[in-house]
């Protein structure tokens, strides 16, 4: 023991004995634990990465003109916002974003040590402010799941080095009101992180960008992972405030993080096809409503349509999610996330991600009706 960090379990590597549950079942597991995209990506995403001809040289670490450009006018067209590509820059998709970023915004303000978070989200957050060194500070979410900032203290938000929103949000779908936000943060001159990788699937309304309230101080993240079935790919980018993406980018150069360049050719090529992101939400939302049914039915747990987001987020009965997530990997075969991997205020809760086609949310409701 050397008394330094220990990676705690990965979330999900906890789910193997509810795995070998569900597998036993005849016609074996539906695995909804994990937001892993299942459906195809375009054909033509596909044919770019084999034929940019980007192989041989050094991508740019901010991306290409024609990636940031693409960024720009999906952005133009998604949320009506103008921001110019020169704010614009590429990630390896965003998780090694989100984790990276206290990191770097500490070293430029090594006087600030607290990163604040949704008490209920994508574990990444918090796990970015540890591996910095940072302390994270969860914000408690309201009733629609949406950061309640009245709650945050005056001596945290004080140290803050940056306040994290998710709209719409993993586990829940909530939806942030982003001008609130960014009003709020600042007034205390703490830069927001808005992660924004859900954005086509925004159920509730218009697709919502934090940048719809300006761009001062403010930075939004967007991938196109689950746009456009890529999680493989790993493309993403970041938007915002143009010293902070300059900031970031600079940093993220000399550290040697690069998109790889057939990669950031066809990433423009996803960021243009808006009817593939349509025909994928649509999929989406038709298994949410089905499997909302299902629940509803079946286990007489009163399950609400999220405001956006590709999970549903169940309370279990009796409030213990474990036992839940056992009885439905025993009964039906299907494993789910318990909510607290989302944090402690998640513990009530399993989340169950539509990434599977519906015949197989058709199985889970013959199981639970057997
Ligand atoms: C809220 C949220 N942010 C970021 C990510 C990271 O996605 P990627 O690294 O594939 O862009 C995920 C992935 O599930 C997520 O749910």
């Amino acid at each position: 023991m050397t008394g330094g960090f220990s990676p705690p379990p990965y979330p999900h590597d906890r789910l193997a004995a509810l795995a070998t549950t569900a597998r036993g079942h005849d016609g074996g597991m539906v695995d909804l634990s994990v937001g892993m995209p299942n459906d195809p990506p375009s054909p033509r995403v596909v044919a770019a990465l084999a034929t940019s001809g980007a192989e041989r040289g050094y991508p740019p670490s901010i991306g290409t003109p024609a990636l940031r450009q693409a960024a720009a006018a999906w952005m133009a067209r998604r949320f009506g916002v103008d921001v110019a590509p020169a704010a614009v820059a590429a990630c390896i998709g965003t998780k090694e974003l989100v984790v990276g970023l206290p990191h770097w915004l500490r070293l430029r303000r090594p006087d600030r040590d607290t990163v604040l978070y949704p008490a209920v989200s994508y574990p990444s957050y918090a796990m970015g402010a540890e591996l910095a060194g940072c302390r994270p500070v969860p914000v408690p979410l309201d009733e629609c799941w949406r950061l309640d900032l009245s709650a945050v203290a005056e001596e945290d938000a004080a140290r803050a080095l940056c306040l994290w929103s998710n709209t719409p949000g993993n586990p829940a779908g909530g939806l942030d009101d982003l001008a609130a936000v960014a009003g709020w943060a600042r007034r205390r001159g703490i830069p927001v992180l808005s992660d924004e990788c859900y954005a086509d699937f925004t159920w509730d309304g218009p697709s919502r960008s934090i940048l719809q309230s300006g761009s001062e101080g403010v930075v939004a993240l967007h991938s196109l992972s689950k746009r456009a079935n890529l999680a493989g790919l790993r493309a993403g980018f970041y938007a915002g405030d143009p010293e902070l993406v300059a900031y970031l980018s600079e940093v993220r150069k000399h550290a040697g993080f690069m998109v790889p360049g057939p990669v950031q050719a066809a990433a423009v090529v996803a960021l243009d096809d808006d009817a593939h992101a349509a025909a994928q939400a649509q999929r989406y939302r038709i298994r949410l409503e089905r499997a909302r049914v299902i629940l509803s039915q079946a286990l007489d747990v009163a399950v609400a349509a999220p405001g956006g987001g590709i999970y549903l987020w169940v309370p279990a009965p009796g409030g213990d999610a474990w036992a839940f997530a056992e009885r439905l990997a025993t009964d039906a075969g299907c494993l789910v996330a318990p909510g607290d991997f989302y944090g402690p205020a998640g513990a009530g809760h399993v989340r169950l991600a539509m990434v599977v086609p519906e015949d197989r949310l058709e199985l889970v409701a013959r199981r639970l009706a057997g």
